[in-house]
């Protein structure tokens, strides 16, 4: 009897993990150490100094990153924040949680990053922050984000959960705005499973720490061996975000393997750029000059021509290749929990209808990389 052959299933995304991350966290478990502590200290420092930062503190995701970043900010009801649409939900939601509107502003049609001018007309006498996030590992226009800031008083957030290893224009993404967050998540650039980290001006970071270890004026670990357990005060009330150290663990070991993921990434970016290149309806992502992509994301846009859709071509990646791919982003203003904005946003539209990211990842292998060349020529012929 024949054996049956199947293709095993190829996912959109899977994480790098090795003995160091292995060794590190067995560390964690033995030192009797397991929650916010050293480890994430070493994380903590390790980001600050990459990004040439005030301060950094590593908490348990991105999206509780925004909603400190908020707090912190002081974004209370009446306030509002200008944010993409075409991005994760996790940032306007946060806004909402802190008290403040979200106002969402178009993209640039090339870069599918915030656009300056169109961040510029929605700043009104309420606004008081502006997020950019850096769509797929491109940096957006960070020059003219911080001058239009700072024209007008506004705080800038960047939402970097996509660019952690990127620049532009020699600048690197999450070291310019007066907060960054960043995501760990398990699909990410580098994972710690869950986590996030936000960064950025003295002043802010500190309140954000304060207001993710629940408003107590030390860390556990600070007061460990020193002081009573029982003896601090309580500033603020606050919520408990902080990272553990078992999960800084991993953290501090795919921080020192960022660098090689991002090349890794990036040569895979280019095998997509040469051999898809003039697949006809197929638009491959634009990377300005100046631009050293962190290239989370490879996002192909696919034009509706004769029952080739961007879902049609998911669809029979997965059902007949055996690939996997994702969307970014189902539009926030078109959730149910936005569409009462009623905002008019025809690129940010029209991009979500066509965008597919295609698998691009540093544990592919060259025949991975070549089985989704070959599947994409295969639709197109
Ligand atoms: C742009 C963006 N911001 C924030 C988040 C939230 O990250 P986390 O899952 O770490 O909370 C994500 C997650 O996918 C994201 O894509």
């Amino acid at each position: 009897m024949n054996p049956v052959v199947t293709v095993p299933f190829l996912p959109w995304n899977r994480p790098s993990l090795g003995q160091e991350e292995e060794a590190e966290v067995l560390d964690t478990l033995r030192s009797g150490w397991l929650t916010h502590g050293p480890k994430a200290t070493r994380f903590e420092e390790a980001v600050r100094d990459a990004l040439g930062v005030d301060d950094a503190f590593a908490v348990s995701s991105c999206t509780a990153a925004l909603h400190l970043a908020f707090l912190a900010a002081g974004i209370r009801p009446g306030d509002e924040v200008i944010t993409p649409s075409l991005t994760f939900c996790a940032a306007p939601n946060a806004v909402v949680q802190s008290g403040g509107t979200p106002v969402f502003a178009e993209v640039d049609p090339d870069t599918y990053n915030l656009d300056p001018a169109a961040a510029e007309a929605a700043i009104g006498h309420r606004t008081r922050a502006i997020v950019v996030m850096h769509y797929a590992g491109q940096p957006c226009d960070l020059a003219a984000f911080r001058k239009l800031a700072d024209d007008h008083g506004l705080l800038l957030i960047e939402d970097a959960a996509h660019a952690l290893h990127a620049w532009r224009d020699g600048t690197r993404a999450g070291s310019i705005g007066d907060l960054a967050v960043f995501s760990f998540y398990a699909n990410k650039a580098m994972t710690t499973g869950e986590g996030g980290m936000i960064a950025g001006r003295a002043d802010l970071v500190q309140a954000a720490r304060l207001l993710g270890r629940h408003g107590i004026d030390s860390s556990v670990w600070q007061r460990h061996g020193k002081q009573r357990t029982a003896d601090y005060e309580v500033t603020v009330p606050g919520l408990k975000y902080t990272m553990p150290d078992i999960t800084a663990a991993v953290g501090v070991q795919q921080w020192r393997k960022l660098p090689d993921f991002t090349a890794r990434r990036a040569q895979i970016a280019a095998a997509y750029d040469r051999s898809l290149a003039g697949l006809p309806g197929l638009r491959l992502p634009t990377v300005l000059d100046g631009v050293r992509h962190g290239r989370f994301l490879y996002p192909v846009l696919i034009d509706p021509v004769r029952g080739r859709s961007r879902d049609t071509v998911a669809d029979v990646l997965r059902e007949v290749h055996r690939i996997g791919t994702s969307v970014h982003f189902q539009p926030v203003h078109r959730l149910a929990a936005y569409r009462h904005t009623g905002c008019h946003l025809p690129v940010t539209d029209r991009i979500a209808a066509r965008q597919l990211s295609l698998p691009c990842y540093p544990a592919m292998t060259a025949t991975d990389v070549q089985r989704v060349i070959d599947a994409l020529h295969t639709i197109w012929s």
